[in-house]
């Protein structure tokens, strides 16, 4: 199935062709492998998009997306605030573009999300009654999940349902529906969509106590005779410090259990920032200190950030029979919800193509691991 699918999204052209901003003259690279295509035989490469990429309305996105990426996950647009925003309305008109995007550009598409504390909307939030509250919580699963049985290729059925300590994370559906909501999530969704993979998405689950969280989740939904297809490991980590070891630890004990393992939210914080994660309440206030590269990336900071990639790569390549995806949280530097969080405004690195969508060191080192050298070196000199 995987193998189909990748001789699938890997039937376009090789040669790359960028748009520089300043000149709007083409760069083209011929003979060097995009992303995908490179990564082809290993797994997919994806990219979260934001409504304007999906609406190919940011034109140096609308050529860059389908070069580089076999899939794609919405970042904000199938979030229940949006995709459902009234008790007895939904909004699928951006989903809908989304599906059309990815079967337009041979991109898998991966649904995000059914089932999240955050971004949910205000008449859900505030629901009292546990029946009441059961009946949004099954007609947003059964009609989203139905509506794209098929058409889309997976979903992140629950996503962070956990704390930093493994025990299940304080929130709307665990007060109302108890420890069960995630096997009753995937329940629902297994019958509306059974064409569609299943996961569970979180941060720091590479981390050993939540990691060890995640996987009585996992246990508990399997022991129900319940499917989940997948987990995704979201990969929010920081320059000079990505936990190597616990992602190693983590794929081997994940895979154990079955099923895939993907990255699926993957950005490296180059700015100072004293904790790790991607919980969206933690905010913390704007200091120009806290924002030293606003006219430019340190060459030190970019070659660490290059290396870094490069080290996760080599890790996910060695388990690439177990990997089946690694999407980054965003196209490129200027879209990063990291210029936005936890400090607002800041001017953040964390992507592989750079505010002119131009491709940055980091990412000939991730080419560079499936072209001949090995080192980056040779994946250099066509751009
Ligand atoms: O939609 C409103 C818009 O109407 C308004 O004008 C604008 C003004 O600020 O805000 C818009 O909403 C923003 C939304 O993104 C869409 O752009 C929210 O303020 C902003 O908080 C929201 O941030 C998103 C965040 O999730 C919120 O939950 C980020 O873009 C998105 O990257 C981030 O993604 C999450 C994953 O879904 C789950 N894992 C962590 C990851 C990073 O936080």
């Amino acid at each position: 199935m995987k193998i189909n699918i990748l001789i699938c999204v890997s039937a376009v052209a090789i040669s790359v062709t960028f748009i520089s901003c300043s000149s709007s003259k083409k760069i083209t690279a011929s003979g060097t492998p995009t992303l995908k295509e490179a990564y082809k035989n290993d797994f997919l490469i994806g990219s979260a998009l934001n409504s304007q990429q999906i609406e190919e309305k940011d034109s140096s996105a609308a050529r860059l997306v389908p070069e580089q990426f076999s899939a794609a996950t919405p970042e904000n647009i199938m979030k229940a605030e949006i995709i459902h925003p009234q008790w007895a309305n939904y909004n699928f008109d951006l989903a809908d573009k989304m599906i059309a995007y990815g079967k337009k550009h041979n991109i898998l598409i991966n649904g995000h999300t059914l089932i999240w504390h955050s971004q949910l909307p205000a008449y859900a939030r505030n629901i009292k009654d546990v029946d009441s509250f059961k009946t949004f919580f099954n007609n947003h699963i059964t009609t989203i999940a139905s509506r794209y049985n098929g058409k889309i290729y997976s979903w992140d059925v629950v996503n962070e349902a956990l704390n930093e300590d493994g025990t299940m994370r304080k929130s709307i559906f665990l007060d109302k529906l108890g420890d069960d909501f995630v096997t009753e999530a995937f329940r629902l969704a297994q019958k509306a969509a059974p064409d569609t993979k299943l996961y569970y998405n979180d941060y720091n689950i590479e981390q050993p106590k939540k990691r060890a969280g995640a996987i009585t989740l996992i246990k508990k939904i399997q022991a129900a005779g319940v499917r989940i297809d997948g987990v995704g490991i979201q990969g929010h980590w920081h320059l000079n410090k990505i936990p190597l070891k616990e992602i190693e630890e983590s794929i081997q004990e994940f895979s154990a259990l079955g099923i895939k393992v993907m990255f699926t939210e993957l950005d490296i914080e180059v700015l100072k920032r004293d904790f790790q994660g991607a919980d969206v309440s933690q905010r913390v206030a704007s200091n120009p200190e806290l924002n030293p590269y606003v006219n430019g990336l340190p060459d030190s900071v970019q070659q660490q950030l290059a290396n870094d990639y490069e080290s996760l790569f080599k890790l996910f390549l060695k388990y690439k029979d177990k990997v089946t995806r690694v999407t980054f949280w965003g196209v490129a530097d200027g879209n990063s919800w990291l210029n936005g969080w936890p400090v607002r405004g800041r001017t953040n690195y964390p992507l592989l193509f750079d505010r002119q969508y131009k491709p940055k060191p980091a990412y000939y080192k991730v080419i560079g691991l499936k072209t001949n050298s090995g080192s980056g070196e040779s994946a250099k000199k066509p751009f």
